[in-house]
């Protein structure tokens, strides 16, 4: 596990409790219904999941199941309604007499501001959605989207959820490489980009990374580039292959009828990072997954059409999915939406934000609040007191482990301590939030997310799947099924019960993947960490094969290990352990080969797996089978003792080596 004993002992002796500040009300939950719910989702566990279904979306066809287990762990929810996900976040407003109200607050790196009504939004989504019928897509195709944090993506977004195309979003930080495997893994039928991004004052190019993970080659289901002129930049067009959007949309009408789909139909699959090299491409339905992206915008967020939501993830992960693409839009509330960096022009940027825009709802990762507490403490004029912040009810937090103080900092210096904080757990496969407080019910303790929401059964379990007792530690499970979970691995599904539903546990349990104990007097859940090799890099997922494979991909590299290191900033760092196929090189040779390797690893994933430490070495700690023992890197990494008992080792001289090594 990847987050230091000594922290989760400090989390657990947490004694501060906050009460909830927010007024409970009719449909805001205090503790008491709260309870009642929980309770309502185990006696009659259908009839729950069939009232939110009916109550939070509008179908085209009813459904009259709600659940069916004939083929688990691949359960099928509403299996038999029909519905669609754009006319939910969309037609329904304007339908309702809503389409006036503002849907998205766009600001633009350089502080331009944008907006657009629903009624608007719904008129562009359908011209985009009649661009690419235009081109041949069809119901179940697979689209990519490799576009900014932009009304744009959204767009994209939803017209592929209009048409009935399954859309796999990657990351604008992504490489080519990575665009690559996820184009052949998904048989992605076209590609929508932009010519460019601009964040932190820079033009960063998109097209020219799609043209290289094309030219990669055996992409040949891919019929066509679609690309949005954002910059001045341009970029290079393939003729027959390329096409400027902006022309084909001025040519489409803004009707669209939307392809009614059944409730399992595929909305998305997005990628994420797993223990093994390959990303594995995580499957979302359309009724579940939208039924608890609206729900859960109304439980954990109390949204409401007097506010402006902001959450700052990036459409690329699953938090722009469902609380910035889905969630609000499905909920007709008012969004902002940022493609810039929280750094540009200066670290007061989200607190300016939430000042111009009178934004009442703030949902922002961990990482970011460190990272602005150090700029504050370095400089008074970017420190949140210094803005109007009187418009915050609710702040959010997601996506690793907050630390107590800065969950205190966030509570006094952002929310003034009015605003309860909502520390959401959840995972791309989850779909939405399954563990978090709810602001008018649940007593706040610092780094913790407290309990699940109702209907989720989570629990905390041993090696063999038994319950294990308060205070102690274990594993991480959610008991029973619930709508917006992962229906499979696109291409995978025996990766997929293997991975979520382990024989080990009687196959029956979803296994989140991370460790976590629960308090003894409050019940409430601490999550400990990841307790598969994948790292937290500033609530980013990364698998250490991933990176180990990038590395060993460069020419120089005979061998390689990465493991994780607490941050202060980051929350983990990636500390690479390398074997070279050469003698090690000294001094600025070594220095200069390091920052090779960073780059190499920058261009074969994406900058935020370079690895911050790497330590050079003539071989790795084995043990005599061969195994790395990566619980003595861990050690090395982090600068401590080794206590482990290195008896097993076939070569303990190793360790000096690699602990002076770093670079
Ligand atoms: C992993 C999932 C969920 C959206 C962003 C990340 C960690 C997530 C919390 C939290 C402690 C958290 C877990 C989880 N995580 N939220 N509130 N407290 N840890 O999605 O990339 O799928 O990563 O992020 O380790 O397994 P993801």
């Amino acid at each position: 596990m990847s987050q230091n004993p000594q922290n989760i002992q400090s989390v657990l002796n947490e004694t501060r409790s906050f009460v909830p500040s927010l007024k409970a009300t009719s449909s805001v939950p205090d503790m008491a219904t709260y309870e009642a719910l929980c309770a309502e989702a185990v006696r009659d566990e259908q009839g729950f999941w069939a009232r939110l279904g009916r109550e939070n979306l509008d179908w085209h066809k009813p459904f009259t199941q709600t659940l069916d287990e004939s083929n688990a762990p691949f359960y099928r929810w509403y299996g038999d309604g029909l519905l669609n996900a754009s006319y939910n976040c969309l037609d329904r407003h304007v339908l309702a007499g809503r389409g006036d109200v503002t849907a998205i607050i766009s600001e633009s790196d350089s502080g331009v501001v944008t907006r657009v009504t629903y009624a608007e939004l719904l008129a562009r989504v359908c011209q985009m959605a009649n661009v690419l019928k235009s081109l041949g897509v069809q119901k179940s195709d697979r689209v990519i989207i490799y576009m900014p944090m932009s009304i744009e993506g959204i767009v994209a977004m939803q017209a592929c959820a209009r048409i009935g195309a399954t859309h796999s979003v990657v990351f604008g930080g992504f490489s080519a490489k990575a665009i690559h495997e996820r184009v052949i893994d998904a048989g992605a039928v076209l590609i929508i980009t932009a010519d460019a991004q601009t964040r932190g004052g820079k033009q960063l190019g998109l097209k020219l990374v799609v043209d290289e993970a094309l030219a990669l080659g055996g992409c040949d289901t891919v019929r066509h580039v679609l690309v949005n002129q954002r910059t001045e930049q341009g970029c290079d067009m393939v003729v027959g292959r390329d096409l400027a959007l902006e022309p084909l949309l001025a040519q489409q009408s803004t009707d669209c009828v939307p392809e009614w789909v059944d409730a399992e139909h595929p909305l998305f699959v997005l990628y994420t990072s797993g223990s093994t090299g390959t990303p594995k491409g995580v499957q979302h339905s359309t009724g579940g997954y939208l039924m608890w992206a609206t729900q859960t915008m109304k439980w954990s967020f109390d949204i409401t059409a007097q506010d402006v939501f902001w959450c700052t993830a990036d459409i690329g992960w699953i938090t722009g999915h469902t609380y910035v693409c889905y969630g609000p839009l499905s909920c007709g509330a008012t969004q902002l939406v940022f493609e810039g960096i929280p750094t540009y022009p200066d670290a007061s940027r989200f607190w300016q934000m939430i000042e111009r825009h009178r934004c009442s709802i703030f949902y922002t990762a961990p990482t970011a609040i460190r990272s602005l507490i150090k700029a504050a403490d370095m400089d008074e004029q970017v420190h949140p007191k210094k803005y109007d912040l009187s418009s915050l009810r609710i702040l959010g937090t997601v996506g690793e482990p907050i630390n107590p103080e800065a969950w205190m900092w966030y509570h006094k210096q952002v929310g003034g301590e009015r605003c309860p904080i909502m520390d959401t757990f959840w995972q791309t496969e989850t779909g939405g939030h399954v563990i978090t407080p709810l602001p008018a019910a649940t007593p706040l303790t610092p780094g913790s997310c407290t309990l699940p929401l109702p209907g989720i059964q989570a629990a905390i379990v041993d090696e063999t799947g038994e319950d294990v007792e308060n205070g102690q530690g274990g594993l991480l499970v959610i008991k029973r099924p619930w709508p917006s979970m992962i229906r499979t691995i696109w291409n995978n599904p025996e990766r997929f019960k293997a991975g979520y539903y382990p024989e080990e546990l009687g196959g029956r349990y979803y296994l989140a993947g991370d460790g976590a104990v629960r308090h003894s007097d409050t019940t409430y859940f601490q999550i400990m960490g990841r307790i598969d090799d994948v790292l937290n890099v500033s609530g980013h997922r990364l698998g250490t094969m991933e990176i180990e494979s990038a590395l060993v991909a460069h020419p120089m590299v005979a061998e390689a290990a990465v493991v994780g290191k607490p941050d202060e900033v980051s929350g983990e760092a990636i500390c690479a352990f390398v074997v070279l196929k050469s003698a090690i090189p000294e001094g600025e040779a070594a220095v200069k080969l390091a920052n090779e390797l960073r780059e190499w690893v920058k261009h074969e994933i994406g900058p935020i797996a370079k690895p911050k430490d790497i330590r050079f070495g003539d071989n790795l700690p084995k043990t005599r089978s061969g195994k790395i023992m990566r619980r003595l890197l861990r050690s090395i990494a982090k600068d401590e003792a080794i206590t482990q008992d290195t008896s097993t080792l076939e070569n303990p001289a190793i360790l000096d080596q690699l602990r002076t090594s770093v670079v």
